[in-house]
Parts: C-alpha cells; sequence; structure tokens
C-alpha cells in the first residue's frame, strides 16, 4: 500500500440499540481494494453478529476506539455524539446518517469542526444513485420486517389451508402507502400467503401492487406526485374518500402496515382511533411511520400496545436493525459503492467532486463550511403527469356523488360494439347458412378454441403470461406435423405454404422455448 492512503476506520455504533455496523467482513475486502487502509473498531460487528478474526480475515486491521475515530474517513450508521464529533481529527470525513432537514442544529454543530460530512440519508432518489441508497435498503428491510412482526403477533396462520381438523382462512393485509417499505411489506405477505390489498396516491404504483400479486385500492380522486418523484400532500377530497376506504378495510382486514410517508413532513395520519375500534380483537397494526409521528392514532414511537378492543398496534422504530446482518450487510454496500465514487483513482484517496449532483447533494458539510441545502436535483424518475379524472377501479369503496363516466348513460363507444357484434352475428348466420359441414364444424372449434383461450390465459396471473405464453408456442408443433404431411403432395402452391408454416411455427416453437430460457435465466445465479 503506498504511504498516501488514506486510513478508513469503521467505528462502533454507540445509540443503544443499534445493531448495525457500517462494513462487513463481505465489503472490508472492496474498501480495501479501493486502496485505503481499512481499520475496524473492536467489537463494531458484535451485535450484527460479525466478530473481530472476521474482519480481520478481510483485510481489516482491528483498533481500539480512540485510533478508529482518529481515521481520515469516519464510516458510521447513525449521526455522531457530540463527543464523537469532537474525536474526529481535523480534514476527516465523516460518512454516516445525518438526517439534516430534521436535525438543522446538528448541521451547524458538525460545521464548526474542520470536516467534512456526507449524509448517507441525503442520497437523491436517481437511478444513479440507487446502489448508495440506504435509506431504500434499509426501508426493503423494514418492510419486510414489518410483516415479520405482524406475524409473530397475530395468532393465526397467514395462509389459507385446509385441513383434517378444519378449513383455515387466509389472513387479509391492507399496506398504505406503496413505496419501497410498502412493496416490501407487499411482496413478503403475499409469500406468506395471506391476501393483501394496497394503496396509495401515486396511481402509478397500482402496476406494480399488481404486479406482487396484490389487490390496488385505488382512492379514486387523482393525486400527482413532485417533480422529485416523491408523493406530495393529498388533497382533502382525497382523505375524506380515503378515510372511508379505511373505514370499510378495518372492518374487513386482520393485518394492516402503514408506511405513508411525504418526505420533510410530519407522517399524514391515516387510521384514526374510529377505524381501530371498527377492527377485530386479535387484529395486528404496524406502523411503520411511527418515528415521523405515525400514520396511526394510539401509535407509541418504539413499542407494541394493545388497545381497548384487542387491536396490537407495534410503533418499532428499528424494524431494518431487527435485520441486523442483513442490514449492515445492504448498509455497508451502499457505504462501499459511495466509497468507490469518490475514490476514482482507486488509490486510498478520497475525492470529492461537486460537479457531481450525488456526491453534492449528500454533502451537509465541506471543510467546514456548511453546504446544506444542497441546490435542487432534477429528477427524471417521475412519469408523465396523469390524466386529471381517472376512472375508478372496481374495489374502490362505493362513493355517493361519483361522477365517474361509469354512471352515465351508453357511449358513443359502446353502441358501437353493439353494431359490431350485430354485424359479427350476421356474418356467422350468412356463414352457417350457406357453407358446407366440414367448414362449420371448423369454424365452431375456432371460435370455441377462441374462447377457452381467453378464459383460460385471462385466469393466469398477467406475471405467468410469458412462461405461459412461450410454453404454449409450442402447440405450434401440430402446425408442423400438418404442413410437412402436406409438403410432399406435389403442387406447388402447396408446397410453398407448407415451407412457409413449417419456417414460422419453427420460429415461433424456438423463440419460446428461447424465451423461457432467459426467463429461468434471471433465477439462477451466475
Ligand atoms: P417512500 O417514500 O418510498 O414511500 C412512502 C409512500 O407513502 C409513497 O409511495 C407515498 O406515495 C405514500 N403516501 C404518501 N401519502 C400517503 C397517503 N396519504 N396515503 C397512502 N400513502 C401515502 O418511503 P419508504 O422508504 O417506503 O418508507 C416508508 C416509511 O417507513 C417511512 O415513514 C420511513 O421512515 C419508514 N421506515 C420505518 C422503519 C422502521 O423501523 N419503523 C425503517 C425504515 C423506514
Amino acid at each position: 500500500m503506498s504511504h498516501s492512503a488514506q486510513r478508513l476506520g469503521v467505528v462502533a455504533e454507540s445509540a443503544p440499540g443499534e445493531t448495525r455496523v457500517a462494513a462487513t467482513p463481505a465489503t472490508v475486502p472492496q474498501l480495501v481494494s479501493l486502496g485505503y487502509e481499512v481499520i475496524v473498531e473492536s467489537g463494531a460487528g458484535r451485535r450484527s453478529g460479525y466478530t473481530d478474526e472476521e474482519y480481520g480475515r478481510a483485510g481489516a486491521r482491528i483498533a481500539g476506539h480512540d485510533e478508529t475515530w482518529a481515521a481520515d474517513i469516519v464510516l458510521k450508521v447513525n449521526a455522531p455524539t457530540a463527543d464523537e464529533i469532537a474525536a474526529l481529527r481535523d480534514g476527516a470525513t465523516l460518512v454516516s446518517l445525518i438526517g439534516p432537514a430534521a436535525n438543522p442544529a446538528l448541521v451547524d454543530e458538525l460545521a464548526r469542526r474542520p470536516i467534512t460530512v456526507l449524509a448517507m440519508d441525503a442520497v437523491p432518489r436517481v437511478s444513479r444513485a440507487q446502489a448508495l441508497d440506504v435509506l431504500s435498503s434499509m426501508a426493503n428491510i423494514a418492510g419486510y420486517r414489518a410483516v415479520i412482526e405482524a406475524a409473530h403477533a397475530f395468532g393465526r396462520l397467514f395462509t389459507g389451508q385446509v385441513t383434517a381438523a378444519g378449513k383455515v382462512p387466509p389472513a387479509k393485509v391492507l399496506v398504505a402507502g406503496a413505496g419501497v417499505a410498502g412493496l416490501a411489506a407487499i411482496a413478503t405477505a403475499t409469500s406468506l400467503g395471506a391476501i393483501v390489498r394496497a394503496t396509495d396516491p401515486r396511481p402509478e404504483v397500482a402496476e406494480q401492487v399488481r404486479s406482487l400479486g396484490a389487490e390496488y385500492l385505488d382512492v379514486g380522486v387523482a393525486q400527482e406526485s413532485g417533480a422529485d418523484g416523491y408523493a406530495r400532500e393529498t388533497t382533502q377530497d382525497y382523505d375524506r374518500r380515503a378515510a372511508e376506504m379505511y373505514a370499510e378495510q378495518a372492518a374487513e382486514v386482520d393485518i394492516v402496515i402503514t408506511t405513508a410517508l411525504i418526505p420533510g413532513r410530519p407522517a399524514p395520519r391515516l387510521l384514526t382511533a374510529e377505524h381501530v375500534a371498527l377492527m377485530r380483537p386479535g387484529s395486528v397494526i404496524v406502523d411503520m411511520a411511527a418515528a415521523q409521528g405515525g400514520n396511526v392514532e394510539g401509535t407509541v414511537p418504539g413499542e407494541a400496545v394493545v388497545t381497548g378492543n384487542g387491536v396490537t398496534i407495534i410503533g418499532y422504530t428499528d424494524l431494518a436493525g431487527r435485520l441486523p446482518a442483513q442490514a449492515s450487510q445492504l448498509f455497508g454496500t451502499n457505504v462501499a459503492n459511495l466509497m468507490k465514487l469518490l475514490t476514482p483513482g482507486k488509490d486510498g484517496r478520497l475525492v470529492l467532486d461537486f460537479d457531481d449532483m450525488v456526491q453534492r447533494a449528500m454533502t451537509v458539510v465541506r471543510d467546514g463550511e456548511k453546504t446544506w441545502p444542497p441546490p435542487p436535483v432534477p429528477v427524471s424518475a417521475t412519469p408523465a403527469a396523469t390524466p386529471a379524472a381517472r376512472p375508478a377501479a372496481a374495489p374502490a369503496p362505493a362513493r355517493a356523488a361519483d361522477p365517474s363516466p361509469a354512471g352515465r348513460p351508453q357511449s358513443p363507444p359502446g353502441r358501437r360494439r353493439h353494431l359490431i357484434t350485430a354485424a359479427a352475428a350476421a356474418a356467422l348466420f350468412l356463414l352457417t347458412a350457406f357453407s358446407p359441414n366440414a367448414l362449420i364444424e371448423h369454424v365452431t372449434v375456432f371460435v370455441l378454441s377462441i374462447v377457452i383461450g381467453y378464459y383460460v390465459i385471462g385466469n393466469v396471473h398477467h406475471a405467468l403470461h410469458t412462461p405461459l405464453m412461450s410454453i404454449t408456442n409450442a402447440i405450434s408443433g401440430i402446425i408442423v406435423v400438418g404442413a410437412l404431411l402436406q409438403i410432399g403432395r406435389g403442387d406447388a402452391v402447396v408446397a410453398v405454404l407448407s415451407f412457409a408454416a413449417i419456417l414460422l411455427a419453427s420460429i415461433n416453437i424456438v423463440g419460446g422455448f428461447a424465451v423461457t430460457r432467459r426467463m429461468l435465466g434471471m433465477f439462477t445465479r451466475s
């Protein structure tokens, strides 16, 4: 290692109850390969299940508290305490969660030291920065854990079963807010066998919700996302309709997981005490927004409470940390990816590039100068603005005065459809009246196959359409057989048609298997 290599210190977390660590034995080699001398505070990985020996084998040197804090670059999970800020050497760079928007006093305090501070929770939500986005990786783990906590507190199975001892109905789960945490919760709850519904004011998530096997509940009042891709505050009209929907759902579902968040604002209140009172005894609510004030009335941050009617409200604020090894692994990987970005020469020297929008956005203090808030980041992630009035989807709650097109008298397209149906019926009548029996038989089989095909494919979950279609492509093997029987009949036209049929059907079959292979390839580890 060259003498100019900077020393990178991975410190132990001081916050009580914190289980995570900012680097793991799997991420240390990545930091070493960037040219850094990596030192890990003794015991830093203990609560995540990583021993000093493992860090040592991975290429780190184990050191004491003071030496690690005196490193050129300090990696850590939580924001530092006053003592920890004082322990940093002049010119050091600190990388950790800061929460600059919520903790302006902390940013000021950091700026009183001649140091540079990068906030892991200020990564802009752009595709290029996804590999550094700890909020997403933590929310993903937390969403999973929220379902596990709910399952643990719920006295029943999630999956429906028919057993010798009787029938067990599947649990019904409602996920409110389908961002990163919400989508992870949906995936986890469906994989446990529950019936899952989800709602979110951003209509663009409906497709993602459905692709995870859940039902999307549309409140039916259009809302727009902000230019940064995040939700904006919902309108009063939306909140009123949503409250009706929650009342209806509360009486029906067993588990509610709330993840609603609008950045920079207190958590929106989704469920009131009246909603909670409508739930059956034994039901469970996990309020993931507990730390931001809660989406549910009655949530106590950090605790699980049981209401008068026997509903457990879980307000844990350390859900990701309840899977410490996993959380540290993803946090550590995000940090290692940041270090790759900051070490273009792979020479163990950190270079901060303020022309890079991602690095600029994360830097809250540079050489003792406060650089927060950064200039606004234009984000391309927002899809085109949604049409102002979308028709409501079927599962939405009953609405008193719904001006949606569904209730209007018959529209011109509807009339046209009837005309087409009548014309088709007339054509069918003419066909049956004037054609030979063999043709009628074939047409009947053809029409029946279309009808059966429509219903079979329509009832297969759309995530399975590609494998289904690619396998059923093999059915066109029958065309190859027919064409082979015809091709040798000596008629040039028949031969050409047969050849074309064999060619097209073969492409169809081979293409089908190729697509299936590619799909299966997505599930095998490279
Ligand atoms: P996100 O921004 O990806 O998702 C939030 C979602 O809430 C968005 O899809 C947004 O459209 C939706 N939303 C906004 N207003 C709503 C409303 N009125 N009704 C329904 N949905 C609404 O955020 P992410 O990363 O998924 O985090 C979600 C929450 O989980 C945050 O509050 C976060 O702090 C919390 N969290 C909690 C943890 C814990 O240990 N309890 C750990 C990690 C995250």
